[in-house]
């Protein structure tokens, strides 16, 4: 077993009956929604599961999940979902998929939220591996890269996979990947991007984690707030 599918199974013991749960995106979530559908299937666990993306959705179906769409939910129990990078302070960076607006929108919506990454995901600041990825309106791209840039920030329009043009979201949105020199601190910079009109959503999840679980070899520790 690896270590992704170690926290992923460790997470789905959290799941109690009755509980809807969100579902996230990436192969970590991905293990996470497995050991919940054979829990569903073996144990008669009772659950309702949201999904984040269209893939999770897939898979959640294919395994024989009841879901939910986003729009019929006024709360969650529990989302689960990997990540990019997590602090000492547990602020998150997601988004290197193109899921970003509901991944944040189960996040936030849900009581406890518990982050599965391996010990490689920790960091010291936010942007200190991956491109921070801030999602905006089409239309608006030009303008909310000045006002970054302003910031400090450097933003690279990010390509889609073939190189031949632009990454639009499952939002439908374009992405700017920022990169900085340094910048102040990762609350102040998640609340600059929150004040930028034409963002719809960036990649940093700040004060949104209940708890990271975090694989080590075969280990996994628990981190709750
Ligand atoms: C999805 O948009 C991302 O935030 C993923 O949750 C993140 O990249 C972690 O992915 P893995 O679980 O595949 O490492």
């Amino acid at each position: 077993m690896n270590d992704k599918q170690l926290v992923a199974i460790q997470a789905a013991h959290q799941v109690k009956d009755g509980m809807t749960v969100g579902l996230g995106t990436g192969s970590t979530a991905n293990y996470f929604i497995q050991e919940l559908a054979r829990r569903h299937q073996e144990e008669g666990l009772r659950i309702t599961a949201a999904a984040s993306s269209v893939v999770s959705a897939i898979k959640a179906q294919e395994l024989g999940l009841p879901l939910v769409a986003i729009e019929h939910l006024g709360k969650l129990d529990l989302y689960v979902d990997g990540a990019d990078e997590v602090t000492t302070r547990m602020t998150l960076l997601k988004g290197r998929g193109y899921d970003l607006v509901r991944e944040k929108l189960l996040a936030r919506g849900s009581d406890q939220f518990i982050v599965l990454i391996d010990k490689s995901k920790l960091v010291g600041r936010i942007g200190e591996k991956f491109p921070i990825p801030v999602e905006v309106m089409p239309f608006a791209w030009q303008l909310v890269k000045s006002r970054l840039q302003a910031l400090g920030a450097h933003a690279e329009l990010r390509q889609n996979a073939a190189k031949d043009g632009w990454a639009i979201t499952s939002h439908g949105s374009l992405v700017l990947d920022l990169t900085f020199d340094s910048h102040t601190d990762d609350e102040t910079l998640n609340q600059q991007l929150n004040d930028i009109p034409g963002v719809v959503e960036h990649g940093i999840f700040h004060d949104i984690a209940t708890a990271i679980f975090v694989a080590d070899n075969g280990k996994v520790e628990e981190i709750w707030k």
